[in-house]
């Protein structure tokens, strides 16, 4: 009986002390506002306040002030609120923070400032804040981050800085914050990465720049955020470029480069972030995708180009990247996708074509055949270039009914007449190769070494298909193949070129040859068969001058002088036996004895 009484006792009083603490609560809670002591939460949201209320709950733990007129935060305005741990001031027409406001908010875990009309936050405005993990200061008109503004955040995770007039950040702006995991900079109007501040974020795993001045992305622009795994840029409309080594140093999983200036997918650049994983470079005038230059990504996932300006990937673009799920080039300018692009079409799930000017022909066939195991976005794509099929996606057909309309006409060169040409030396001759068949076939030449030729050089491949051979030389003569191919297969055309010499080079050649070759063939008879001494020969040999005589005496001499070490025993007689005649030879300063000479050389040997 007693024992009960005390319970009951006990129980009372712990009613009474709930009674009171909540009259306690409600008796400090503002005029106006609206507190909810169960939750502890207090609302003063959109209530006409000027200023933060004297007497507030102390152990609120939430704490609303937005949406009112509040310019000012004192020192020390929150003292008493140790439980705090949500403070929310945005909306506001705060302008001034005075050092150590928030001091004695132990417990703060996020401070939310955004929509007011901070121009300057002192160093010292966020002393006190052992705890505090997010921190909004975005929308504000905060020109400039000083040094050692977040010194004290030690804790802090997340901080949000987004649409300010940002123009600069402080070296050691964000000293301090070896907590923080996210930082976004939004439109701010930085034209450089702050790369110097960027430094003590040690911990950084993702960084977001939208809508900032950025120019060029300079060469490690991130060097020291080796833990960055996310990395999102995006409208920077003056952006055209990434330096070589611009994210040297990055290890991430992820990358967009949205809505910038790009007019190439930035390959080298990428080239290193072999665990990425998500890769985005929409809304950037991309125009090609080329093969085997992604090969290193192997880990790539999902790889995202919409709304650029892509006119083809090459084969073999994705070559390498054998776990490649999601592609999305909706909305480019692209005729077709071959499935030679994929490292395998089979790991493809998710796939955005739409809104590209499609041919339907056989190229796509084999989206038709994976279409069940390809989820298209709840956009299908549509050919624009068939009668039949325009307006309508080719999805939508039976198979049956497909192969009848997506298909292709293998190519077929017109005029397969054997051309041969025999030409001069030193003429241009053009070789024709018209192809013909649906797609239009590519045509490639390849040299008589079976070589693919280039639209560069003097012999080279034209625009329209022929080719061009300039000032012709007697070794361009033999067979070049003109090779026509499409999806369908391939025609090919053989042309037969033959270049005549001049007869006077032939000479000269000759001339050459004949120092250089005859001592290791029976010199004597190719000499006295070949050798004709008519003036023009004569005349070529005076032009060599007295200079490039002497030189071929010498060599000539050098190369009897090995000749006759190689024999041993004749060495000796070899050498005295020319000497006087060469001195002689050019002494006489005759043109004639250099023939004489070159003979008497070759009767020595
Ligand atoms: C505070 O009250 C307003 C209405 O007065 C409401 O819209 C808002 O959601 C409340 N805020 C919180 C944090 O409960
Ligand atoms: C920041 O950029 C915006 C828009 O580009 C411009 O209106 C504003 O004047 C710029 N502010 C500064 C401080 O340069
Ligand atoms: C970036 O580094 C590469 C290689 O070191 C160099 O070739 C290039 O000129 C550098 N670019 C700039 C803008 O400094
Ligand atoms: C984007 O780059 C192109 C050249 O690549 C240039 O002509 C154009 O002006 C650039 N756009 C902007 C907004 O700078
Ligand atoms: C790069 O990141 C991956 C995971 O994202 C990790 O496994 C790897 O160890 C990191 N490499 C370096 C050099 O930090
Ligand atoms: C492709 O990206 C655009 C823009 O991000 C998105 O709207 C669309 O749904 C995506 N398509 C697919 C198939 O994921
Ligand atoms: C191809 O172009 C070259 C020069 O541009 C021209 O000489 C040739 O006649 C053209 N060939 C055909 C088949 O049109
Ligand atoms: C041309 O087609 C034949 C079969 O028709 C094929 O064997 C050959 O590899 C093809 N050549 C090229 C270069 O595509």
């Amino acid at each position: 009986m007693f024992e009960v009484i005390t319970v009951h006792w006990g129980a009372l009083y712990l009613l009474a002390a709930g009674v009171a603490l909540t009259i306690e609560t409600q008796r400090q809670c503002p005029p106006s506002c609206l507190c909810n002591p169960l939750l502890l939460e207090v609302n003063c949201s959109d209530v006409q306040l000027s200023r933060v209320p004297d007497t507030l709950p102390q152990d609120a733990k939430l704490l609303s002030l937005t949406k009112n007129k509040i310019k000012i935060l004192v020192h020390q305005q929150f003292q008493a609120l140790t439980h705090l741990q949500d403070l929310d001031l945005s909306d506001n027409i705060l302008a001034v923070i005075e050092v150590e406001a928030f001091l004695g908010l132990h417990s703060l875990l996020s401070l939310h400032l955004a929509h007011n009309h901070l121009k300057i936050i002192p160093v010292g405005a966020f002393t006190g804040l052992p705890k505090l993990q997010m921190l909004d200061i975005s929308s504000n008109e905060i020109l400039v981050l000083l040094d050692f503004t977040f010194r004290d955040l030690a804790a802090l995770q997340s901080l949000k800085a987004v649409e300010n007039d940002l123009v600069f950040i402080s070296r050691q702006a964000f000293s301090g914050l070896t907590s923080l995991q996210q930082l976004h900079l939004d439109g701010s109007n930085l034209t450089a990465v702050p790369t110097e501040a960027l430094t003590p974020l040690s911990d950084l795993r993702s960084l977001y720049f939208h809508r900032t001045g950025l120019t060029m992305l300079p060469n490690y622009s991130f060097r020291h955020l080796g833990r960055l795994k996310v990395l999102v840029i995006s409208h920077c409309p003056w952006l055209e470029t990434l330096s070589t080594n611009s994210l040297f140093g990055l290890n991430l999983t992820s990358l967009s480069i949205r809505h910038c200036n790009l007019s190439a997918v930035p390959y080298i650049p990428l080239y290193h972030l072999v665990y990425l994983v998500y890769l985005d470079l929409s809304f950037n005038p991309i125009t090609y995708i080329h093969r085997n230059l992604l090969g290193d990504l192997l880990r790539l996932q999902e790889f995202h180009v919409f709304g650029a300006s892509l006119l083809q990937i090459e084969h073999g673009a994705f070559k390498g990247m054998s776990h490649l799920k999601v592609l999305n080039v909706s909305r480019n300018r692209l005729t077709t996708l071959e499935a030679e692009v994929f490292h395998s079409v089979d790991n493809l799930k998710t796939l955005g074509l739409d809104n590209n000017p499609l041919a339907c022909d056989c190229r796509l066939l084999w989206v038709v055949q994976r279409q069940l195991h390809l989820n298209f976005g709840g956009n299908l794509p549509i050919c624009t270039t068939s009668v039949q099929l325009q307006g309508w996606s080719f999805l939508d057909f039976s198979g049956g009914e497909l192969s009848g309309l997506l298909t292709c006409r293998q190519p077929r060169v017109r005029n397969h007449k054997h051309q041969a040409l025999t030409v001069e030396q030193g003429n241009t001759v053009v070789f024709y190769c018209k192809a013909e068949g649906d797609p239009q076939p590519s045509v490639t030449w390849l040299n008589p070494q079976l070589r693919p030729l280039s639209s560069m050089g003097r012999i080279r491949t034209l625009s329209n298909g022929s080719l061009e051979v300039r000032y012709a030389q007697p070794q361009d003569s033999g067979t070049y193949l003109c090779m026509a191919s499409n999806a369908a297969g391939n025609d090919s055309l053989r042309v037969s070129l033959r270049v005549r010499e001049f007869p006077s080079s032939s000479k000269n050649n000759f001339h050459l040859k004949s120092w250089f070759a005859s001592p290791s063939v029976s010199p004597d008879e190719t000499d006295t068969q070949k050798l004709p001494f008519d003036v023009k020969t004569l005349l070529i040999a005076a032009t060599i001058g007295f200079l490039s005589f002497f030189c071929s005496v010498s060599l000539c001499f050098i190369l009897m002088f090995f000749w006759s070490k190689s024999k041993g025993q004749i060495k000796h007689t070899a050498t005295i036996a020319y000497v006087p005649r060469s001195t002689m030879s050019s002494s006489n300063s005759g043109t004639g004895n250099y023939m004489e000479t070159s003979r008497f050389t070759m009767k020595l040997l």
